[in-house]
């Protein structure tokens, strides 16, 4: 049985962070630095890149947006904004077509946050999940997992947090299945009289990036689904990191087939360029001029930008070249699994790619400073994997490049991967 908590706030494994790479270039899945060494990209660079580098195709659009016209007030129209509008509706869930954009992920959660209470003025409450993440603006920041030694606390929107399942590490050793049961009781007993007054919303991501990637029983999407609808509350996919083909689908709305009523995107959707937004059910009433205005929310180069990245992402057929690529990474690291006692799991789907790392598979400790030390030794080898959490607190490894990146270099990556995990068990051995 496993009670270990990978959440426990103490500063014990937080470290000093790896000296900065000065990054020069970047094109597709590779990146170089200032001494002209080349890297493969296993971090997007923050799960952003979903399409290759500096993609020709979104780098001639952006520039082009820009001989024509760098910037303009929101509340004016622009090509540039109704195209990307109607391309963004080609991809996404057939009764999601009101959109709003941000240049940040956390802007456009705090916009989905307003919508939600726009439609529920009499709500005084936002439900979130404990291991969630939402970005670093102040109330994304309250609705994320607890950072210690928080100096923003005094002036950060509290939310509710509720627990949600963790299949690699239920409570009490219980089956995952019992345990996705348990938190949606625990939800729905939270709605009823954990908190004053009613809820507005429930924001989640579909897969938890940040705090550790975790992935929840079907049942569990289903269900937060369903207690929402039967108690008027807005069910809010935070799909900054899961949009735009990562999962192997468009959306992990599509995956487990379950449509939000607010999807919150960013990162992949701009191909490099700063652009984020929410997609909106028809029916839910839109902000009055004024509730939501951002000097840069239309910014066109991004718009144009964004255009290019979609139409792109559709063309090259990238959601399914991500799920053929992360079936490939998959098998190979639960390979690994069965050499490397370090690996306690390994997590998909499509290239949303990780392993969690453990330092005893019985009681599942988190590996913390041996994840720091596959992050540096990647380094060393010219791969970048991606760590989860900041300073230490995370004990996974990431492996979520761009999504067409050539097998070669996915290959390449997961070997020196497996060279890494060896090495650290030889020298603890
Ligand atoms: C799920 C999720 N939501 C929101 C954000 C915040 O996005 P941004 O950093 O663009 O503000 C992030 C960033 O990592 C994220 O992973």
């Amino acid at each position: 049985m496993n009670t270990m908590n990978t959440n426990t706030l103490s500063n014990e494994a937080i470290v000093a962070p790896a000296k900065k790479i000065n990054l020069v270039k970047a094109r597709g899945s590779l990146v170089w630095d200032d001494t002209g060494k080349e890297y493969i990209d296993c971090t997007a660079q923050a799960w952003s890149n979903n399409l290759g580098a500096n993609d020709p195709r979104v780098v001639e659009a952006a520039i082009a947006q820009l001989r024509d016209m760098t910037h303009i007030r929101p509340n004016f129209g622009s090509a540039a904004h109704t195209r990307l509008v109607s391309k963004l509706r080609e991809v996404s869930p057939a009764s999601l077509n009101q959109m709003g954009f941000a240049l940040h992920g956390s802007l456009a959660g705090e916009m989905a946050m307003k919508l939600a209470f726009k439609n529920n003025p009499k709500a005084q409450n936002l439900i979130v999940l404990q291991d969630g993440y939402h970005g670093r603006s102040l109330a994304t920041l309250g609705a994320s997992w607890p950072h210690p030694n928080n100096p923003f606390l005094p002036i950060q929107p509290r939310f509710t947090r509720v627990p949600h399942p963790y299949p690699y590490r239920t409570r009490m050793g219980m089956d995952p299945e019992a345990e996705s049961q348990l938190c949606l009781a625990l939800l729905e007993e939270t709605i009823l009289k954990g908190v004053d007054g009613a809820v507005a919303a429930i924001m989640m991501e579909p897969i938890q990036g940040n705090g550790g990637h975790i992935e929840f029983p079907r049942s569990y999407y289903k269900g937060v689904r369903d207690i929402c609808d039967r108690h008027g509350i807005l069910m809010i996919f935070d799909e900054v990191q899961t949009g735009f083909g990562r999962m192997g689908t468009m959306w992990a709305a599509d995956y487990y087939d379950i449509v939000p009523d607010i999807i919150v995107f960013g990162k992949g959707v701009g191909g490099g360029f700063p652009l984020a937004g929410i997609l909106a059910r028809d029916d839910l009433k839109w902000f009055d001029e004024g509730e939501e205005a951002l000097t840069f929310g239309h910014f066109p180069v991004s718009l144009a930008a964004g255009h290019a990245t979609v139409e792109a992402i559709v063309a090259d057929g990238l959601c399914e070249k991500a799920r053929l690529s992360g079936e490939y990474a998959t098998e190979r690291l639960l390979e690994m699994r069965q050499r490397h006692p370090l690996i306690g799991d390994v997590r998909c789907p499509g290239l949303m790619v990780s392993v969690e790392l453990v330092k005893d598979r019985t009681t599942k400790e988190p590996a913390r400073r041996e994840s720091q030390e596959v992050y540096r030794l990647g380094v060393e080898r010219g791969v970048l994997f991606g760590e989860s959490r900041y300073a230490g607190l995370g004990n996974l490894i990431k492996v979520k490049p761009p999504l067409d990146i050539e097998r070669a270099q996915l290959s390449r990556a997961l070997d020196v991967l497996d060279e890494i995990i060896g090495i650290i068990e030889e020298q603890r051995a």
